[in-house]
């Protein structure tokens, strides 16, 4: 199974941004953690980050044109403005799982609006890094059941 593991703006700046909201874990040690978990499930992380929204959207597509089971997908700002990201999602047809560190349900009204989500199998949100961790199991098992 290879699942995309795609990361929007200033997710790079992890582990140094706002700590009270997004925590401790830096983006290399995020990585480190996704690819120790899927290593134990057999499963194959791409890891993508990029600030640049044009860049997200070629990730996507490639995560189609290379045959990727499904994308994990934290599109950081981008969730609140991009059209353009949640139609790349919709043309792939991969299911996807959105994730935010932060609880954004409770923070600043131009938050509550996010495009991608119509395009989403599920959301985690408010679970920190580990919200990545519980999209992947939940992609994983959704995919085995299919299998079957
Ligand atoms: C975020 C929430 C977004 O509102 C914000 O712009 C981010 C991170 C999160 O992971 O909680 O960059 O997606």
């Amino acid at each position: 199974m290879k699942l995309y593991i795609i990361n929007g703006p200033n997710l790079n700046m992890l582990g140094i941004r706002e700590p009270d909201k997004y925590g401790k874990t830096g983006y290399a040690e995020l990585t480190e953690l996704i690819r120790a978990h899927c290593c134990e499930r057999g499963i194959t992380p791409i890891f993508f980050q990029s600030n640049h929204e044009g860049d997200l959207v070629d990730k996507i597509q490639e995560a189609y044109f290379e045959g990727a089971d499904g994308i994990v997908i934290n599109p950081g700002a981008y969730t609140h403005t991009s059209i353009a990201i949640l139609d790349a999602v919709l043309s792939t047809s991969l299911p996807t799982v959105e994730v935010h560190i932060s609880k954004v349900e409770e923070r600043e009204d131009f938050r509550q609006t996010s495009y991608i989500r119509r395009a989403c199998v599920k959301t985690v949100t408010g679970h920190g890094t580990a919200g990545y961790l519980e999209a992947i199991d939940y992609l994983s098992e959704m995919l085995s059941r299919n299998e079957n």
